[in-house]
């Protein structure tokens, strides 16, 4: 959307804008001209635990109230690391907390100017194909309770099972959602980050289990990414300057999705 096609401040209801990837986005939101409305446990206008589904359910109200109906953009960064126990609750925020709040707030981005929605996904969401995904039946269901027993059954390897599961099944979600989108106006457009130095890496990082993995999770690029490197890219996704991009799958992740998969894109 474009700040100077409309009369009004364009309005921005984003999720996750406390810290790292979310609170990079949101300052470069605002510094475009936005106005942000953020959702998140702490730090935000609005105030909801994204892992229940009365929390959802009061995100979406309080969204809806927020902006009187009419919405032009929508960026959903809320999200847990793998280090997260219960397992359950990665898949909670990750999958149900982004896709209620894009079914919740569609009617409301049909309103407005330009509207266009960015969610953030994960390169992990590669690494496990929809064909394998266990959780696929659950997500296609919307059974949250069914994606946690499954992955907190599944021992230790349940962080990283809920972490690539849950991108998986939200980049597919997203896919889904903008052939049906495009036709009613509105964009939806997914990135997916490699490593970026957030809180959330820091803290999966320490955890033991996956300590190993994370510091040989390393791009063609030699370093990890600033939470600004992935603004700047939502920040195009969100702008009349992709007003052609819709149902993509932007990896902002220093090429190591090409190192680790050549011929699949
Ligand atoms: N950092 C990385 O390396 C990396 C890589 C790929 C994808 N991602 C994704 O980027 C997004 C942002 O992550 P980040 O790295 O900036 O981490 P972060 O921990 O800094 O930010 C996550 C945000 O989500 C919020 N949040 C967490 N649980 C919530 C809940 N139950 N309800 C509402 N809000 C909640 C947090 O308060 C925080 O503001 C996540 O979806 C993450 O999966 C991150």
């Amino acid at each position: 959307m474009s700040s100077t096609s409309r009369n009004t401040t364009p309005t921005i209801v984003m999720s996750g804008c406390a810290t790292g990837i979310g609170a990079a986005t949101r300052k470069a939101l605002e510094a475009a001209g936005h106005k942000v409305i953020g959702i998140d446990v702490r730090d935000a206008e609005i105030i909801a635990d994204l892992s229940t589904a009365e929390g959802r359910k009061q995100a979406v109200e309080a969204a809806l109230a927020a902006c009187g109906g009419v919405l032009d953009g929508l960026v959903l960064c809320a999200g847990l690391g793998t280090h997260i126990r219960p397992a359950g609750k990665i898949v909670s925020v990750n999958y149900f907390g982004a896709v209620e709040l894009l079914d919740g707030l569609f009617p409301a981005l049909k309103q407005g100017q330009s509207p266009a929605a960015v969610v953030i996904s994960s390169v992990a969401s590669a690494h496990l194909p929809w064909e394998k995904n266990p959780l696929a039946a659950a997500f296609e269901s919307g059974n949250d309770a069914m994606a946690q027993a499954i992955v907190d059954g599944a021992g230790e390897q349940g962080g990283n099972l809920a972490y690539a599961g849950s991108k998986n099944g939200l980049t597919v979600a997203m896919r889904k959602r903008s052939v049906i989108w495009g036709k009613e106006g509105v964009r939806l457009n997914s990135v997916a980050p490699g490593a970026t130095e957030t809180p959330l890496l820091q803290a999966s990082a320490q955890d033991p289990r996956f300590a190993k993995s994370i510091a040989e999770f390393l791009p063609p690029m030699g370093r990890r990414a600033d939470p600004a490197e992935m603004a700047s890219v939502v920040l195009f996704l969100m702008s009349d300057a992709a007003s052609y991009v819709n149902g993509a799958q932007i990896c902002v992740d220093g090429g190591i999705d090409a190192q680790m998969r050549p011929t699949l894109f």
